[in-house]
């Protein structure tokens, strides 16, 4: 038996559905509410394919093909109505992606998962992770105006999270001799100039194994770099020296330099200077930012020497900084402004917060693993179309059984978790006002298995 699929002949199976014909077929066709070998019910209609035959459309996840038909999964019609049952989806989804601290940073800098650490007292985790996201955190502490907390979530309820504060904590506990150089691989690079752009891509070359050399004209690294009088010396040494300490060496009052012996060189682009380089372009003085062009440098001069091309390797440049994969443009959703009653339930909710930063922790557990938000940066959308009056509280998260949190304003009612386990999720209500919840005494009855069915962050492990 055979059935047309975007016009080609291709057999089909015996209780296969068209979802999985056409997965099979390499015809890529997206789903949320359906997880293959689960129980599901077809509710999201993002997964909607179209009859040629009788320009019928239909949910290709519960559907099965019978003879004759000729199914388009890719037409504009088609498209239209995955973007909209996507939209629809995101009509009363209360719930950041990304942090606004780290949308607002010029670095891209997770302020959230540094806080996380701090939080759980990993004192030593958040100071590496701040040392690997901004290299020069303390000196950027004083330069920075702090867009970051400008736009904290936390002011809407009391005041700001002292992010600058945390982190010249951190970085004045930094102890130079603890930090272990990374193992070599053999190569030798070259890095003009000791901006906080030239320092951090020498710290990211180093720490991709490097063997790196940072040359500044002036008698002092970075210094030059910083209006006088911003940053107290002992600051600016004790970054310089944790850099040092990674392995990356500093030569001040250079004159003109032969790079004939590196392998690489990044440069400022004042001259071509070598066969394979990479060049800071930054139009900026913006400090925090010339952090972000320094790993963008490091990623492209380390593409051009790993033979992968010398493309813009562009936002991929941080681990903890930067922005998003393959320079896609991805979703984010974001609370907008608290409502009132959200405002009052979060205050009454942090007045007992033993949190020593006081962060909210705004961003989604799931973020880098939400078919919800790969979908929506898949259908270009940018932000909710619509949306309709909710009861749903933002970052209001509960635990439900051992290992696993539930955030309902993050739930798109896929009943993959009600479906899947015996006793434990449920709908409550109906129509609109359909929700998902946890009975109480029903946690022993659920586990972090159902987090790989959840197509959202609506369920994360703890
Ligand atoms: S559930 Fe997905 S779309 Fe929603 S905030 Fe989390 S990552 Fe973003
Ligand atoms: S509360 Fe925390 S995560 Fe939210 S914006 Fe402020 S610092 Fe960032
Ligand atoms: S919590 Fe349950 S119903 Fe809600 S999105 Fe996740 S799996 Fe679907
Ligand atoms: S209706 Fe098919 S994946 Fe949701």
């Amino acid at each position: 038996m055979y059935v047309y699929l975007n016009g080609r002949k291709v057999d089909f199976y015996d209780g296969e559905t068209v979802i999985e014909l056409a997965r099979r077929e390499g015809v890529e066709v997206p789903s949320l509410c359906y997880a293959r070998g689960a129980r599901h019910r077809a509710s999201c209609m993002v997964c909607s394919v179209r009859d040629r035959v009788t320009g019928q459309f239909f949910p290709a996840c519960s559907t099965l093909p019978a003879g004759g038909m000729d199914i388009d999964t890719d037409s504009e019609e088609v498209r239209q109505l995955r973007v909209m049952s996507i939209e629809l989806l995101l009509s009363d989804h209360r719930a950041d992606c990304e942090a606004p601290c780290k949308t607002a940073c010029p670095a891209g800098f997770d302020i959230a998962a540094m806080n996380r650490l701090y939080d759980a007292g990993d004192i030593d985790g958040a100071r590496e992770f701040l040392r690997d996201g901004l290299v020069v955190p303390a000196t950027l502490c004083y330069l920075c105006n702090a867009p970051c907390e400008r736009v904290c979530r936390r002011k809407d309820l009391d005041m700001p999270v002292g992010i600058r504060e945390i982190k010249k904590l951190l970085a004045a506990g930094t102890r130079a001799e603890a930090i272990v150089p990374p193992a070599g691989n053999g190569r030798r690079v070259a890095v003009v100039g000791s901006s906080p752009a030239g320092l951090s891509a020498a710290y990211r070359l180093r720490r991709l194994g490097y063997e790196t050399t940072v040359f500044e004209r002036a008698e002092a690294a970075l210094v030059p770099h910083i209006e006088a009088g911003k940053v107290p010396a002992a600051t600016v040494a004790a970054e310089l020296e944790a850099i040092e300490r990674t392995g990356v060496r500093i030569a001040t009052s250079c004159g003109e330099v032969s790079f004939g012996d590196y392998d690489g060189l990044v440069s400022d682009g004042s001259a071509a200077r070598h066969p394979r380089e990479a060049v800071i372009t930054a139009r900026t003085r913006q400090p925090a930012r010339l952090v972000l062009e320094g790993f963008r440098a490091a990623a492209k001069l380390a593409a051009i020497l790993s033979g992968k091309g010398g493309g813009d390797a562009g936002d991929n440049a941080g681990d903890n900084a930067g922005g998003d994969a393959d320079n896609v443009r991805l979703f984010g959703s974001t609370y907008g402004r608290f409502s009132e009653a959200e405002r009052l339930d979060l205050s009454e909710r942090s007045a007992g917060d033993k949190r020593p930063s006081r962060c909210l922790h705004c961003d989604c557990d799931r973020k880098t693993d939400c078919r919800l938000r790969d979908c929506a940066t898949r259908f270009g959308i940018k932000s909710p179309r619509y949306s309709r009056e909710t009861s749903l509280r933002a970052l209001d998260r509960r635990r439900a059984g051992a290992g696993l949190g539930f955030e309902a304003a993050k739930c798109i009612r896929c009943g993959l978790c009600v479906y899947n386990s015996e006793n434990g999720f449920t709908f409550a209500a109906r129509g609109f006002d359909m929700r998902v919840m946890l009975p109480p005494g029903n946690e022993a009855n659920v586990d972090g298995r159902l987090t790989e069915l959840c197509p959202t962050g609506a369920l994360y492990a703890l």
